[in-house]
């Protein structure tokens, strides 16, 4: 469901579940199934604590029913999954994105408010569409299989990987749920430009996604699937809050939008029989198609005598005189995606670790100069350890608020103040979870000490992506404007950290954006005056050179607005520009030259992917020396380049003050 579109469904969540789970016993034959694990697909309908634990956390009364504070689920209380958990005597289960005491031992939840069957360009932000659509969940799934099962045959006997994670071949086992499909309808009612026949025009291809979905699932070992259909949308009081003085006919007899209900049936009866199709299709698979309207829309027409108020009221929140309340307050209303392939990372960890580069990033050069574990990224929940800190960085992201999805040109939904949001979130519960592990040092051993947030070092690398984006969408008059509300916005996330009590801050101003060479991936002849001596695109150097004084400016500022605080501001630029100018002497090749992947005229094969170039195929593979490369990718710095970087950085030589980093937390 959408985020913004769920309000009303706590009212009706324990009966149903009993409804539908008694539906299975009343047709249950001798066979009693004991599932080890369950995994879960869909949408907030389902979301035990993804999207809270990703992006804002669900706040109070949220939860109040039973978890007696907010649980990262929509709702008062339990969701029908965790019914179905309780069910088999299984734990609630963990969600995927949360890697903070969770467990999959039992199961994982993939599920995420706002997720659609199709990937959409609308983003969270504007519309409270997930950024983790059907098919990127069920990658997530196989990413969790396959990582598990490594760690799992690594890892010692009683170790916390095997009382954590599933076991290797409980994965066949298990039963997998799935619901979703309402916010792929829930978003052609918001698109103007959606008839209602070209809605049910789409469903055939929604069909076809989520079959791919079943498919894949199936290919990875699953089994058995329980596919739950979806529920009556038209009922839901969110919807009905926009219809004024409907004509006759509009609602039907329970008040409900008539023709949103009939798009929900045509949509069933596809589903039903895309399941049947299936069933033949996977000759190993055992698939049950689940009644969910029915249940739900009988609970509505029968909601008085049931003991429940009435449909078209709300519990949490209002609908009311114009204004839309939503429950608790409204800040919604407005490892986590496919994993890096190989040759990624090869260059060091002689596997993909996760990281745009062939090994170490200058964050990993840092963390070995102050003497630290590399940092364990805060999305990634299997195997992490935040003793001595977490990476809260994605690839793609901007410090401000993107417009768009990750799918049309990677920019991540994870921007500068999602980040924060997670690192007061990350706080908070540490001091929670770390008291709770009293007694498992094992525990306690991979959290940070409450005690130790406010000496920590705050790294802050972030921005190029903002020019990108500007350079994009807007006129250089236009991206100038911003910079200062841009370089304001990284303002206000240090000193949200300040609050929070760091005080020791290292902030990298950005690099010669118009060196990187995919810049001249479909620029084949650019016009002689378009590049500077290096063979970099003057215009998008001269607007970085722009960002970072005014970077400088408000760093200057913000010194004497945090009196405690010890902010160092870095030159990477001119250590990148260094490095660029003086490739050959330092041992490079040709700067504007990329290590990994296929770039041949009009052909573009990425690192690490596969395509046909003149009806052949064709890797993106590494270069013969990546050591002797600047840029790994085209977009990313190679490990050399990021070690040649980080030595000139991070001795002080290119920093105010001028000192190093390991005497950072010193205020001059
Ligand atoms: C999203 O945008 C891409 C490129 O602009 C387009 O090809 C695709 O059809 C769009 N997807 C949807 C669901 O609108
Ligand atoms: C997991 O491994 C299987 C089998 O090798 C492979 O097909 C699948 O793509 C892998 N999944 C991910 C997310 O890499
Ligand atoms: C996104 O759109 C809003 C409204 O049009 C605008 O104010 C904001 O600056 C845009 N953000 C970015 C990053 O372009
Ligand atoms: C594809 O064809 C072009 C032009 O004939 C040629 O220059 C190029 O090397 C070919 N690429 C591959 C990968 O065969
Ligand atoms: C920092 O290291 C670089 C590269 O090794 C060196 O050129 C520079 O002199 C050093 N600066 C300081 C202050 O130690």
């Amino acid at each position: 469901m959408g985020i913004t579109t769920n309000s009303a469904r706590f009212i009706f969540v324990s009966f149903l579940a009993t409804w539908v789970l008694g539906v299975e016993e009343v047709n249950g034959d001798s066979v009693h199934c004991k599932y080890p694990a369950i995994f879960n697909f869909g949408d907030s309908n389902s979301d035990t604590g993804s999207i809270s634990a990703a992006f804002f956390p669900r706040p109070a009364p949220n939860g109040v029913t039973f978890f007696h504070s907010p649980a990262g689920r929509v709702g008062d209380g339990r969701l029908i999954v965790d019914f179905i958990a309780k069910y088999f005597g299984l734990p609630y289960l963990s969600p995927y994105l949360d890697s903070f005491g969770t467990k999959f031992r039992h199961g994982a939840n993939f599920a995420t408010g706002g997720a659609t069957i199709r990937r959409s360009n609308d983003s969270l932000f504007i519309s409270g569409i997930s950024p983790f659509p059907f098919d990127i969940q069920t990658v997530q799934y196989s990413n969790l299989k396959n990582r598990t099962t490594m760690l799992y045959t690594q890892a010692k006997r009683n170790s916390d990987i095997r009382k954590n994670f599933p076991r290797p071949k409980d994965f066949s086992k298990s039963l997998f749920i799935v619901d979703i499909g309402q916010n792929d309808l829930a978003a052609g009612f918001r698109n103007m430009m959606m008839t209602k026949e070209k809605l049910v025009a789409e469903i055939p291809d929604l069909m076809n996604l989520f079959s791919l979905g079943i498919q894949f699932l199936y290919q990875q070992g699953a089994r058995t699937f329980w596919i739950h259909n979806t529920g009556p949308i038209g009922c839901l009081p969110s919807t009905l809050f926009d219809v004024r003085n409907p004509v006759p006919g509009f609602l039907d007899g329970n008040g409900c939008i008539k023709s949103r209900n009939d798009m929900a049936k045509e949509f069933n009866r596809q589903l039903k029989r895309k399941v049947s199709e299936l069933k033949a299709q996977l000759p190993f698979a055992a698939l049950t198609y689940v009644d969910m309207y029915a249940a739900k829309y009988s609970l509505i027409s029968n909601a008085k005598k049931l003991g429940f108020y009435e449909n078209l009221n709300i519990c949490c929140g209002s609908f009311k005189d114009g204004v839309r309340k939503y429950c608790g307050n409204n800040i919604l209303k407005n490892a986590a995606f496919e994993p890096i392939p190989a040759p990624y990372g090869e260059g060091f960890f002689h596997k993909p670790s996760g990281r745009d580069c062939d090994g170490r990033l200058i964050v990993d050069f840092i963390a070995e100069r102050i003497g630290l574990p590399y940092l364990s990224a805060y999305l990634n929940s299997l195997g992490t350890n935040y003793r001595h800190g977490a990476n809260f960085a994605t690839g793609g992201s901007t410090i401000r608020r993107p417009n768009e999805t990750i799918y049309e040109y990677g920019i991540s939904p994870f921007s500068l103040d999602m980040q924060i949001v997670q690192f007061n979130q990350f706080k908070a519960r540490t001091k929670e979870l770390y008291e709770r592990a009293a007694k498992t040092p094992s525990e306690r051993s991979k959290l940070p000490n409450p005690d130790e947030f406010s000496k920590a070092l705050y790294t802050f690398d972030i921005g190029q992506n903002d020019l990108s984006v500007g350079f994009r969408k807007l006129s250089s008059e236009q991206l100038l404007a911003a910079l200062p509300d841009i370089v304001n916005q990284l303002a206000k996330a240090v000193q949200n950290i300040y609050q929070q009590g760091g005080r020791s801050f290292w902030i990298h101003n950005t690099g010669p954006i118009g060196c990187l060479p995919v810049n001249f991936f479909y620029n084949l002849n650019p016009p002689p005056d378009f590049v500077d001596q290096y063979g970099c695109v003057k215009t998008q150097n001269e607007m970085a050179v722009e960002f970072n004084k005014k970077l400088k400016e408000r760093v200057i500022k913000l010194r004497t607005e945090l009196p405690e605080a010890a902010i160092t501001y870095v030159d990477v630029y001119a250590a990148k520009t260094g490095m660029i100018g003086n490739a050959k002497a330092q041992g490079f090749t040709d700067p504007l030259k990329v290590c990994c992947g296929y770039h041949v005229k009009y052909d573009h094969v990425w690192c690490g992917t596969k395509s046909l170039v003149n009806g052949s195929a064709v890797f993106g593979s590494a270069c013969e020396n990546p050591s002797t490369a600047i840029s790994w990718d085209g977009v990313h710095y190679s490990q050399a380049a990021n070690q040649w970087v980080a030595n000139r950085i991070l001795n002080g030589s290119l920093t105010d003050p001028p000192i190093p980093i390991t005497q950072a937390c010193k205020r001059h």
